[in-house]
């Protein structure tokens, strides 16, 4: 799904999709161990979510562990296990009073069996929620989001239930982890690095990206409200001509 073409920028974005970074530089800084910035990084993100709500977003996606972030030594990624573990447990009560939904998107297969089933709990206490869809994205990448789209539409093929060529955009896109939420209009990368690190490649094609220097961990309302004004400062032309370029073109 996208917007309407030669939208003006004006209004705030339905959906903000935010890659959290700066953790571990935000603890550097301190002389603390780089968990305590995940700590700090969790606040961050309840702070967020409450934002979100409060300005009225319809979808705000958070990249919490990639697909790559396995990489990492054993003990920090357990402790971000064991923080979305913590997170759902605490706070799902609180969310689902606030009115939110939450939607785990990423890989399950790979997640320990007692977490797999607590997002898929986190999942159903909230499906009946109408405020803000609060998307994590945990053990996600989007070229595995994109491959495991393939291999079901390629199932779909070989067992002749759907022809090659009704594999489309939309054929596609309604067999990502992210089939029933709208594209994201604005991703916020934090911490001055200026990557989308496999983050929502297929759904981000016509984003608008802001990129602040701002650490996660310090990520705060005003940093938010910051973004959004930038975002709505932009003209989205989705590879048409802007406003003024239409205005003065010879349609005669
Ligand atoms: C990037 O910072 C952050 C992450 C890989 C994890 C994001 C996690 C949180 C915001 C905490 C909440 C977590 C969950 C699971 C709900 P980094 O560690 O790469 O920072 P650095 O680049 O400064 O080292």
């Amino acid at each position: 799904m996208s917007s309407a073409p030669h939208d003006t920028g004006t209004a705030n974005p339905a959906h903000v999709a935010i890659i959290m970074d700066g953790n571990g530089r935000w603890a550097k800084m301190r002389g603390l161990p780089r968990q305590e910035g995940h700590r700090r990084g969790l606040e961050a993100l309840r702070r967020t979510v409450r934002n979100a709500s409060d300005l009225g977003l319809s979808v705000l996606t958070l990249y919490s562990f990639s697909t790559e972030n396995w990489r990492r030594p054993h003990a920090e990624v357990s402790f971000l296990m064991g923080l979305l573990k913590h997170f759902v447990e605490k706070d799902l009560s609180e969310l689902a009073d606030a009115n939110v939904r939450v939607r785990i998107i990423g890989n399950r297969e790979d997640l320990p069996a007692d977490l797999r089933r607590l997002v898929e709990h986190a999942e159903a206490r909230t499906a009946d929620k109408t405020g803000l869809i609060l998307v994590i994205a945990f053990n996600y990448g989007a070229r595995d989001e994109i491959l495991r789209a393939a291999r079901k539409l390629a199932a779909g093929v070989a067992a002749g239930r759907l022809a090659p060529d009704a594999i489309d955009e939309a054929a596609l896109s309604a067999s990502l982890d992210t089939w029933d939420l709208p594209d994201p209009e604005l991703v916020i990368r934090t911490s001055g690095e200026t990557r989308i690190s496999n983050f929502l490649l297929w759904q981000s094609a016509y984003a608008e990206f802001v990129f602040t220097p701002v650490l996660w961990p310090d990520f705060d309302r005003a940093a938010f409200e910051d973004a959004l004004a930038q975002y709505r400062g932009r003209e989205r032309r989705f590879g048409g001509l802007g406003a003024a370029a239409l205005r003065s073109v010879d349609v005669a």
